[in-house]
């Protein structure tokens, strides 16, 4: 495997996310007109213990959810596209002059790069990308965006997709994915998103991730630890179920009445209240006073009204994202099970969406 985060086009392959509660797997295809189409997607889920901060704690685990997620899509497909977290990598935009040959890059790149990485680089990857010319001096000068990783962190993952029988062959950055896949849902957005200011706030399980993107690039990253997992507790605690009865009630129902007044809605409340505070710490620690929408994504973006009352907390018009409603859809897939799962499936779907240049 190439440790590629930037490689362009790529031979047919799955997305896969592995997150703190689950694997999930998105496997697209050209649909007709240049659109995509959503072949399948699975999601399997792990116990706690198999992945923390990132990190995979649990190979067998790991590796059983993959083999699990992998026999859900049904597919003979068997090349992968990871990511990392982007706690894991370092990244960086340097400025180099203009028609440096690839040799020339490379050894500036290291030289660059060993400034800024804290540990030999024996034991990192690093990758780079011309992002274009240089604003302040395009005639002399590109920007070259440089990101570099731990090889044990990218090794931990390739061995769990090879101990599942599948291959890597594309590695990517959570964040970048997460960008990828917004292009998708900027159709939900006026403008397609153009030239406004828009807050991705991606509530997993255990962590909020947000992504601000000015004119479509992305402008700040922070993460926040607050998540669902909050709630799937309280209802264990509450109403003596095990995790996996939590997780089930909390998608399906079934709670008794106390639930929504006394769980669902606090939850619901405090949500808000991050996703406020998200935006406060980013309004008051950069140039941009406000932000134009904010998109909902991950699992919690799927728990009924949360959008509703997010807009209502922070006044900013909010979105739940939705990364397949331009997609034609495989006749197997549910529509109305695929409107509840799709906002945890951003990272999954931009990972998919590698195959296309
Ligand atoms: N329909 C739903 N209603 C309510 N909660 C849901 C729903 N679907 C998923 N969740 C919750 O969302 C969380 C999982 O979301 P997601 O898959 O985005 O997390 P993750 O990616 O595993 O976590 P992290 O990003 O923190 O590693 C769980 O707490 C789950 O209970
Ligand atoms: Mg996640």
């Amino acid at each position: 495997m190439k440790f590629d985060f930037f490689t362009e086009r790529m031979p047919p392959l799955i997305g896969v996310d592995i997150s703190s509660t689950s694997v999930k797997m998105v496997e697209l295809s050209e649909g007709s007109k240049g659109s995509h189409r959503l072949d399948s997607y699975a999601i399997a889920p792990m116990g706690k213990e198999a992945v923390v901060d990132g990190n995979i704690t649990d190979l067998d685990q790991v590796v059983d959810a993959i083999q699990r997620a992998w026999k859900l899509l049904g597919t003979r497909e068997k090349r992968l596209a990871l990511a990392l977290p982007a706690a894991a990598v370092i990244s960086k935009k340097v400025l180099m002059q203009s028609g440096l040959r690839e040799e020339d890059m490379e050894l500036q790149v290291e030289a660059e790069a060993n400034q800024y990485i804290p540990f030999s680089l024996d034991e990192v990857n690093i990758d780079f990308q011309v992002i274009g010319p240089a604003p302040n001096n395009p005639e002399a000068e590109v920007e070259v965006l440089i990101a570099a990783s731990r090889k044990e962190k990218i090794e931990d993952r390739v061995a769990a997709a090879e101990g599942g029988g599948l291959k890597v062959t594309v590695m990517d950055v959570e964040t970048y994915a997460t960008e990828a896949a917004y292009e998708l849902v900027a159709n939900q957005l006026p403008n397609r998103g153009k030239e406004q200011t828009v807050m991705i706030v991606d509530i997993g399980a255990i962590m909020m991730h947000i992504n601000v993107l000015h004119d479509n690039q992305s402008v700040y990253i922070r993460e926040q630890s607050f998540g669902g997992a909050q709630l799937t507790q309280e209802i264990q605690r509450r109403f003596g179920l095990s995790l996996e009865e939590a997780e089930i009630a909390k998608r399906r129902g079934g709670l008794p009445d106390s639930y929504e007044l006394e769980v669902l809605q606090p939850f619901m409340q405090s949500l808000a209240m991050e996703v406020a505070r998200a935006l406060q710490f980013f309004t008051s620690s950069t140039q941009y006073n406000s932000v134009n929408h904010i998109v909902l994504a991950g699992g919690c973006a799927s728990i009924p009204g949360v959008d509703l009352l997010v807009q209502e907390r922070t006044q900013v018009n909010t979105v739940i994202a939705n990364p397949f409603n331009e997609m034609s859809l495989s006749p197997k897939i549910k529509q109305q099970q695929l409107v509840a799962d799709a906002p945890a499936l951003m990272i999954a779907c931009g990972l998919a969406l590698r195959r296309f240049g």
